[in-house]
């Protein structure tokens, strides 16, 4: 399937190198449930669904979870700067989003507009994954990619949600920003530590990517 990652002239936590990295781990594993924690813009949710949509022809959910601006209480999580303005190194797009749009990419109501041909297929969620993944009911995902919050305790407690909700089914998470070209990450220390535990196999791509098979 010739399908490859697009940007869309938003911002996006991935570039087309990643992006096409993750969109080939999913035509692999096609899987009918997704749920990105750490939508940002929406750009990776979008390629996903155009993907899902195409593989399955329609038969797809994705849920994406993000703190759409929202405060974190924790102080050991690094707020992005991205969280609180919205600069572009390109003036075209301040101009068309800062001052024409007057839209905050990284805001539920324009991932939602950015994602509305997709219809009821798309459910999006503002909050705290660290309190949201409590109450949400994510059993039926079978595909999880984790780039929400980098701390060690947000993404612990990332990955067990969702891998106690797989446990028993075929699934496959992946974590971005496993290891930083120059230090360990409280990625890596989560992911090293949680694997460990529960004796799952992790598979690295270029130290970035962390990918456990279920
Ligand atoms: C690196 S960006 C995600 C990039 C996105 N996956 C992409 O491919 O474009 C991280 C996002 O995680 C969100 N975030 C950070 N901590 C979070 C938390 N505890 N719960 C939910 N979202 C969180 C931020 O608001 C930010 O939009």
């Amino acid at each position: 399937m010739d399908f490859k990652f697009k940007k869309y002239w938003r911002k996006t936590g991935l570039n087309l190198k990643w992006g096409n990295e993750l969109v080939e781990i999913v035509k692999q594993k096609k899987p009918n449930h997704f749920l990105e924690i750490g939508v940002f813009c929406g750009v990776t949710s979008r390629n996903i669904c155009e993907l899902l949509n195409l593989i399955h022809r329609g038969n797809f959910t994705y849920t994406g979870i993000d703190l759409f601006g929202d405060e974190i209480e924790d102080n050991k999580e690094v707020k992005p700067s991205y969280v609180t303005n919205q600069k572009f190194s390109n003036p075209f797009k301040h101009i068309y989003y800062n001052l024409y749009l007057k839209e905050n990419l990284n805001s539920i109501d324009s991932v939602k507009k950015f994602l509305q041909k997709f219809g009821n297929k798309v459910n999006l969620y503002k909050g705290n994954s660290n309190k949201l993944l409590k109450h949400l009911d994510i059993k039926n995902i079978d595909f999880a990619f984790i780039d929400g919050g980098h701390s060690y305790q947000t993404t612990l407690n990332d990955i067990e949600a969702v891998h106690q909700n797989m446990k028993g089914r075929k699934g496959t998470i992946v974590c971005d920003d496993y290891q930083d070209a120059s230090y360990i990450t409280d990625v890596k220390k989560a992911i090293d530590y949680y694997v460990k535990k529960e004796n799952l196999s992790l598979r690295l791509i270029e130290g970035k990517f962390a990918v456990i098979e279920i």
